[in-house]
């Protein structure tokens, strides 16, 4: 598990730009937190990373956008689809195992379907501030040790706070 706060919507935006360094055709990212945790924040940061040029907004009512940045860009959003089985008919698997990359929001409804490989992150508001977020990042351990450097990059370019 890496964790990590957050200070701000800019900051949790640049950790999604530093995360989609890893991402490849295939990779699965999918989100978990409450309500305005800032899912969608980071999902904008990845694709700015991957290059998607439209603007990115959660599907809620749409269920999934698909982006075309250097790769497909998937974004889905479970918050108001809960059931697998309208996932599937909906033909999630061509998404999860299809030539793209898939964000999930609200990820935790979906859970059983999702490859051991996916990355998940679980953001939280910090009561301490306003604008703070705690977002632990699990995956297999080589995937984290990855995000441990990609974050860490981001933190000494522009977010460094010691
Ligand atoms: N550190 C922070 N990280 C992310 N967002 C932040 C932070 N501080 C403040 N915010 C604000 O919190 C809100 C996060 O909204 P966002 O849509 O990203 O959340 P979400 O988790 O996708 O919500 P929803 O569950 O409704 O889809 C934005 O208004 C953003 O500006
Ligand atoms: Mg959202």
């Amino acid at each position: 598990m890496v964790r990590i706060t957050s200070y701000s919507a800019g900051q949790t935006e640049s950790f999604g730009e530093q995360l989609a360094t890893l991402l490849k055709a295939g990779s699965i990212v999918a989100f978990e937190g409450e309500l305005t945790a800032g899912k969608t924040t980071m999902i904008r940061g990845i694709c700015r990373g991957l290059q998607v040029r439209q603007p990115v907004q959660s599907p809620t009512f749409t269920l999934v956008n698909e982006y075309q940045g250097r790769l497909p860009v998937y974004h889905l959003d479970c918050y108001r689809e809960r059931r697998k089985q309208e996932w599937l008919a909906l033909g999630i698997e061509d998404y999860l195992y299809g030539e793209g990359i898939t964000l999930i929001e609200w990820a935790d409804a979906i859970r059983d379907l999702l490859p051991q490989s996916s990355i998940r992150v679980i953001m939280n508001h910090l009561m301490v501030e306003e604008n703070c977020r705690e977002i632990y990042f699990q995956a297999i351990p080589n995937i984290e040790v990855q995000i441990r450097q990609a974050i860490r990059t981001g933190l000494t370019d522009e977010h460094s706070r010691d």
